[in-house]
């Protein structure tokens, strides 16, 4: 049985791999500011959605030397950590270290989630933000050990059904700290585009599973124009 899907329909992925970390890194900036261009080229404005952990920093870092109009650029995040804002483990704080604070997106043009008021209370707050955003353009995410996404943890509710919330308070996520706030998977899909990155060797299992049909928890993101995986060649068979 498929997974419920935004296209009712099982995930389409494309699968891009790289013999080195470097060169993968340089491609997915190069496929952020490519889809950059475009949105603000068709739609006057790009709204990205970052992926946290410890993956996209050097490629954020890439970013800072683009020539973009940052002026046109809506940053948001696929999930938090609750803690507080300025804390080395949020994801927010990894992407303005690593770009945010050295480029000239207008500051109310990034949007945080709340973590730092609690999981449900950020969870409402954070769906009232991107409220207005039928699709994102382009959603950033990571693949964890257990194929989690965001903080879409497996045997954890994904949230990949229409009548889904827009954001999902979790309390018990097995990759500390504990209490997050994510982006369910079907808002995640609702998007333009959905980019993964992939790399390690730790990632191998879950890359597998994911190739073989099993419903891990990123494979629930299902964008009508299906998912692009940037992984590291040696994380295929
Ligand atoms: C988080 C992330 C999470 C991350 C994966 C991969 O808050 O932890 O959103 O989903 O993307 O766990 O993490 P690494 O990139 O550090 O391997």
């Amino acid at each position: 049985m498929p997974l419920l899907t935004n296209n009712d329909s099982p995930q389409q992925c494309r699968w891009h791999s790289y013999s080195t970390t470097a060169e993968l890194e340089q491609a997915a900036a190069q496929t952020i500011l490519h889809a950059a261009q475009h949105a603000i080229s068709q739609r006057g404005a790009f709204h990205i959605v970052l992926a946290g952990g410890t993956t996209p920093r050097r490629v954020y870092e890439l970013l800072r030397e683009a020539d973009t109009d940052w002026a046109a650029w809506h940053v948001y995040f696929g999930d938090e950590r609750c803690l507080p804002p300025d804390h080395a483990e949020r994801n927010s704080r990894m992407a303005a270290l690593a770009w945010l604070d050295h480029v000239a997106i207008p500051a109310n043009q990034i949007h945080p989630i709340p973590a730092e008021m609690g999981a449900q209370n950020a969870a409402s707050a954070y769906a009232r933000a991107v409220e207005g955003i039928e699709l994102f353009d382009l959603v950033l995410l990571g693949l964890g050990e257990d194929g989690h996404t965001a903080s879409l943890f497996p045997g954890h509710e994904l949230g990949n059904t229409p009548d889904a919330p827009v954001a999902i308070a979790v309390f018990d996520a097995p990759k500390p700290p504990p209490q997050r706030v994510s982006l369910s998977a079907y808002r995640l899909g609702a998007a333009h585009q959905v980019m993964f990155l992939v790399t390690g060797a730790a990632k191998r299992q879950a890359i597998t599973d994911w190739r073989n049909g099993a419903a891990i928890p990123a494979a629930a993101i299902t964008p009508t124009s299906g998912v692009d995986v940037y992984l590291e060649a040696m994380l295929l068979p």
